[in-house]
Parts: C-alpha cells; structure tokens; sequence
C-alpha cells in the first residue's frame, strides 16, 4: 500500500501537489464541482494509475482540465465559433464541452473515443495547480467507480487511501454535482450528455438549440450506443436501496405508510414536517441547496447503515435536472409518482 499524503492548500502543499502530478503521479484535487483523481493526461501510465484507482472501465472517458480554454487549440483538432462564445461566458467553471481531440491525447485518457472533454475548473487551489504542473489534467471524480462523488476531501481519503501519491484538502466543493457536459450536434446547437450547474437555461442564452439527450432520464435500452460512455454504467450508487418518490409530501408519507413499516429511511426537504416514526435525513429546500448536499447525504445513509431509503424527488428545473439525474441512477430508475 502506498501512503497517501494529506495537503492543505497552502502555496507549499499545491506546489507539492503539481509537482507530483508532473512526474506522473496520481492526486485528489479540489475543484468548485466535486473533487477529482488528477494525473497528466499525455501520461499512459499515470493516466493507467487513475482508471486502477478508481477500478473504472477503460472504455469510460477522463475529462481534460485546463488552466483556461486558449489552451484547448493544443488538445484538440477544431473548436467550433459556439465553443468559444461558451468559454467566454461559462469559463472558468462547471462547464465540460466535448471536442475532437488531436494526437497529444492518448487514446487511454479519451477511453477510445477520438473526442476529448475539455473542462477550465474556476477552484483557485486547483486552477493553481493546473498552472504550476504545466500539464493537462485528466480527472475524473474522485470517488471508486460506482460510489457517490466525493465533494470534500475526506471523501475522498475514505475511498482513495493507499491507492494515490496525495489528496488537497480545498474545503467543500462549492456546486456538489459533477460539471454539465456536452457535445455539439451542429454550429448553433449542442446536446446536454450530463446536467450541471450550468442549465440549459443558461446554454439556451448563447445556443440556438439545447437538446438534452434522451439518456438524462431515460435509462438506455440494453445494447443502445450512448452518446456519453458513462450514461450506460450504474453511478453514484450506495450499499443502499434507493426508491425515488415523485409527488407532493403528503402522498409521499401516504405511499410510504400504506407500504412500509418503520425500519425504512427516508431523504426529504428541509421543510417537510417529520412526524413519523421513520429514522430520516435532509437534504435542502431548493435546487442548490440539494446539488450541495446530495453526494455527502448518500454517504452518510451508508454510514448510518440505511437498508432501504425513500427520496423526496426534487424538482427538473434549472439545477434540479441534474440533482434528478443522479438520484434516478442511484435509484437504478426506480421512481414512483404518487
Ligand atoms: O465536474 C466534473 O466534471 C468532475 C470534476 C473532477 O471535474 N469530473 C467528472 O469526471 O465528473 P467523471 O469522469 O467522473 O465524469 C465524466 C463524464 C463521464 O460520464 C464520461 O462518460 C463523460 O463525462 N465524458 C468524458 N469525456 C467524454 C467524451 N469525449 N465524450 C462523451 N462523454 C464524455
Ligand atoms: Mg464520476
């Protein structure tokens, strides 16, 4: 077992941690969205080391992390006018546009595709050490393949101690889900592959056409292609059994006491009134709020040795779509509308 550093971050630690990505090795990093697995991603080995980490499939692409977009010319092989007019508005932050990738990308870190993710994270202590490292970082979450994100740095010592060089403490990742992701279907439109903080909302201000790929709520059918290698795995999934419950609070607690007995959990908003008997946790009262606490929630049921918990749904709209997205994978897309 390999001893993993805990850093702060402190201009000596982020020194220490671009350094050691530099000489191809693998680190916990913090960014504004949940905390990633970072390594060079020219490097195969280091890159190699990432996937082992994580015990990810290597056909499941890494996104590329710059200090700012300019930097995107050198990985990849054409940028169309829209992806600049998102940069300007959308980076630094929790924005991952798809693109044709050039040779400098080994084939491990795209996990085969000839595109690349390209994302400009706006964390200070990660911008910094993009910039000292002088190296693309290729990262995915933090967290074992399968498992809830990490959006703080103990998360990511509980499922990555032993197995990488250090971890950067930068505090709590200030959105809490993973960054939206997309690809462009043409010069004016683009297609939302993952939700995030940046909503369609928002990509509809600069994008004639948003389309939001199908595969965001759906499960793919067995066999389907996926337009993003990561809609077809099981994700963010506790030891738990996750039901999701799409409907007003009071038929939420109907459903629930027609159905269950007590030794369930359940995940409501802050505001729900909680006279019942069953053990319960909560997770905010707006879109946010929910995007922010989820990963950390799911956890913390495991820990809690939560068997069976019922979610409140949330809402669709705006941030909500991706808070959605990761409970109904969680949820294996079981919901039920009362
Ligand atoms: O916010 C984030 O994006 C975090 C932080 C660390 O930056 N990273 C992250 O990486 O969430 P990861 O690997 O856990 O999720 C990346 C998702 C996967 O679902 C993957 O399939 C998709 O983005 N993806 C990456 N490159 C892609 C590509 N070239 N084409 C299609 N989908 C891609
Ligand atoms: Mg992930």
């Amino acid at each position: 077992m390999m001893k993993t550093l805990l850093l702060t971050d402190s201009p000596e630690d982020i020194a220490s941690a671009a350094e050691l990505i530099k000489n191809g090795s693998v680190v916990g990093i913090p960014t504004e969205t949940v905390y990633g697995l970072g390594a060079d991603a020219r490097n195969e080995a280091a890159v190699k080391a990432v996937f082992a980490a994580k015990g990810r499939p290597a056909d499941n692409p890494l996104i590329v992390h710059l200090a700012d977009f300019s930097q995107a010319e050198k990985y990849t092989s054409y940028i169309p006018a829209l992806a600049y007019k998102l940069a300007e508005r959308f980076c630094p932050g929790a924005l991952t546009m798809v693109l044709p990738k050039n040779d400098s990308i080994p084939l491990i870190t795209s996990g085969g595709l000839d595109t690349v993710g390209i994302r400009v994270p706006s964390h200070t202590a990660m911008h910094r050490i993009i910039e000292l490292s002088g190296c693309p970082i290729a990262a995915p979450s933090a967290n074992i393949s399968g498992l809830p994100s990490p959006t703080c740095a103990e998360h990511v010592m509980r499922d990555m101690d032993g197995k990488i060089s250090a971890v950067v403490d930068g505090g709590i990742s200030e959105y809490g889900v993973e960054s939206t992701v997309i690809s462009f279907d043409s010069e004016n439109s683009v297609r939302v592959l993952r939700p995030g903080a940046v909503t369609p909302e928002m990509l509809s201000e600069i994008c004639r056409d948003v389309v939001i790929d199908p595969a965001i709520l759906n499960e793919l059918a067995e066999g389907a292609a996926a337009a993003s290698p990561g809609m077809k795995y099981k994700h963010y999934s506790p030891k738990a059994d996750i039901i999701m419950v799409e409907g007003g609070y009071r038929e939420f607690l109907e459903y629930i006491e027609e159905n269950e007995k007590d030794d369930v959990w359940l995940l409501i908003f802050d505001g729900d009134k909680a006279d019942f008997p069953y053990r319960y946790m909560t997770y905010g009262d707006n879109s946010s709020q929910q995007a922010h606490l989820i990963f950390q929630r799911l956890r913390e049921l495991d820990e809690a040795g939560a068997e069976k918990v019922y979610v409140r749904a949330p809402s669709k709209n705006g941030m909500g779509l991706a808070v959605y997205n990761r409970l109904i994978r969680a949820a294996g897309f079981e919901v039920i509308r009362v």
